[in-house]
């Protein structure tokens, strides 16, 4: 089958290549990709900077979100069938392909109103946006958030599920995206490169913040004693490390990194959070309920044939993108 993949670390392009077909273990289905999509996650794996959380074995076929075909299933898979449509966040990447192995927990049945395009656009962004608002934020209907770079993937996603979920949503973005989070129900929207969101909003219950650096540092004086503040570009904190168990070196480093986020948690009284996104079907099954209810919808920008999965990436890492990037393999 063919597949893009990296031989090594480091700023090379992907490389078109004829690999073996993946083997089908007992929990997996093999699944026929219709679709996949670009998130900054690929280039973070490409130039190895992630390698302290995740590792992988050489040549490594990149690509986090895939939408197709179960044509396969392994013998003590129960969830899924030959022929469902289904879509999904596969926990060892490997979605740029013709084929991919992938466990059946990690995935759903891809939402009936949506084309596999549309389907590939969501997993990880809509995973990731609601572990940060509901399950770490656990924010309910009637509190405000800030979503930082509401015209991105995560952003686009995220701002839908609050709205969704009953939240008040002040986000941040160019000109450029201004109508765009307008239009996906963004309460009150900061231009950032002309306007200065601490200086604009007070009492947050929370923040889920996807720039860092300076941003996150001001986000602090934004959120009320006791709210959260949750950055899924870190840095991780020691908190993060003892949750996923990364043992005594790691935890140590973490907490280094980010001491001076934990000096401002206790002058804000506001905890910091970091989470790096958990693929799960059964998540996947709640936000296709949403999405077939029509209260959340796929936000593309750009669709690239399969070959021109490079041109994706860097189209993807121009940082403009206003929602999601797809690579079509069927249709
Ligand atoms: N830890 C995890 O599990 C996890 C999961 C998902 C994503 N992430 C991380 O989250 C970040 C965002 O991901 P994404 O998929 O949304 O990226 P993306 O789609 O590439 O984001 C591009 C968008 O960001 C906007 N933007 C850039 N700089 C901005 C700023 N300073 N303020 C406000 N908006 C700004 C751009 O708008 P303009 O063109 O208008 O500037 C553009 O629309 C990435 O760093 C990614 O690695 C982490």
């Amino acid at each position: 089958m063919q597949a893009m993949l990296i031989e090594k670390y480091g700023k090379y392009p992907l490389k078109l290549a004829d690999i073996p077909m993946p083997t089908v273990g007992d929990h997996d289905i093999l699944a026929e990709i219709h679709a996949a999509s670009i998130n900054p996650l690929d280039r973070l794996v490409r130039d190895g900077k992630l390698r302290i959380m995740l590792k992988y074995d050489m040549p490594h076929v990149l690509g986090y979100d895939l939408s197709g075909i179960v044509i396969q299933v392994g013998k003590k898979v129960e969830k899924f069938k030959i022929g469902d449509e289904i879509y999904g966040r596969p926990s060892k990447g490997g979605a740029f392909a013709e084929y991919i192995s992938v466990h059946e927990n990690d995935i759903a049945l891809k939402p009936k109103n949506l084309s596999h395009a549309e389907a590939a656009s969501i997993p990880l962004v809509g995973l990731t946006s609601y572990q940060v608002l509901h399950d770490h934020l656990e924010l309910s209907a009637g509190q405000k958030v800030l979503i930082q770079a509401g015209s991105g993937g995560v952003g686009t996603f995220a701002i839908q599920l609050a709205k969704a979920m009953g939240i008040y949503v002040a986000t941040t973005t160019s000109e450029a995206g201004a109508g765009l989070v307008r239009s996906l129900g963004a309460d009150q929207i900061i231009n950032y490169r002309t306007e200065q969101f601490n200086k604009l909003l007070h009492d947050y219950d929370g923040v889920f913040d996807t720039i860092g650096g300076e941003t996150l540092e001001k986000a602090f004086q934004i959120v009320k004693q006791g709210g959260q503040i949750v950055s899924v570009v870190g840095p991780p904190n020691a908190r993060f490390g003892e949750a996923v168990g990364s043992g005594f070196i790691k935890t140590n480093v973490f907490r280094l990194i980010s001491r001076k986020l934990t000096k401002l948690e206790n002058k804000y009284n506001v905890k910091y959070s970091f989470l790096f996104m958990k693929p799960s079907g059964r998540q996947l099954e709640i936000l296709t309920e949403w999405i077939e209810s029509e209260k959340i919808k796929p936000v593309i920008d750009r669709v690239f044939p399969f070959k021109e999965a490079q041109k994706a990436m860097e189209y993807s890492e121009s940082g403009r993108a206003k929602g999601k990037i797809i690579v079509k393999m069927k249709g």
